[in-house]
């Protein structure tokens, strides 16, 4: 099982934002919508071994957490009007705790930020992406159960950097140019792909 968790610093956790205009009235949730494609689908299917996580942090209802799980989520599409149409009717419901509490077949919703996830990851080995960091071509890497962090446009405020640096998370870089969040994760997954098919 692979995870990643984006953490939207000023991402709408409510669902009072405009569908046609989502980089303007969503806190970038945006951004968060095509890391949630790169994480979970793939040409023609989903990624049955991944979940994914978007830590919203923006607005009044935030702190809340969504978590999409591949391997048993449906009807999830590419294309970001129908993900953020997921997410709206998702953040619709009521407030749960802290706790992921499910919605529908693979979504959960948790009235929880970082902690709520952390809680949730279990025995993953933790990273984060950073700019900057050490090449993730040439660091050893748990491919059975990473759980890659990664910043929203914005990168990582100094709380949650810390925090992740509390739990252990390894800074790892995918390269020397700073990338979309969403490219970040796709190179990750592909590095996570080629290892496991090199040792079978
Ligand atoms: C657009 S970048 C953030 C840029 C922001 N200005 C900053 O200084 O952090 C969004 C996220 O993608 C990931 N990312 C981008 N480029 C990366 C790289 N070369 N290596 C690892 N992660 C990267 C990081 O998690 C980053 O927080």
């Amino acid at each position: 099982m692979r995870r990643f968790i984006v953490i939207g610093q000023r991402a709408a956790a409510s669902g009072d934002f405009l569908l046609h205009d989502l980089p303007g009235t969503s806190g970038r949730l945006d951004v968060l919508l095509r890391c949630l494609r790169a994480a979970l689908l793939v040409s023609h299917g989903v990624r049955r071994d991944t979940t994914a996580y978007l830590v919203l942090l923006g607005g009044t209802r935030a702190p809340r957490a969504l978590r999409v799980e591949g391997s048993i989520a449906e009807y999830l599409r590419p294309d970001e009007r129908s993900l953020a149409n997921l997410v709206r009717k998702a953040l619709a419901t009521a407030p749960s705790g802290p706790e992921f509490a499910a919605i529908r077949h693979g979504l959960a919703i948790a009235d929880g930020g970082l902690d709520s996830v952390l809680a949730d990851l279990r025995h993953a080995t933790p990273y984060v992406l950073e700019e900057g960091a050490a090449d993730v071509r040439e660091q050893p890497l748990d491919t059975a159960a990473p759980a890659f962090f990664v910043g929203d446009d914005l990168g990582f405020d100094e709380v949650t950097r810390n925090r992740l640096r509390g739990v252990g998370a390894k800074p790892l870089s995918v390269g020397p140019m700073s990338l979309h969040a969403e490219d970040a994760i796709a190179i990750v997954s592909n590095e996570v792909d080629r290892r496991r098919a090199a040792t079978g």
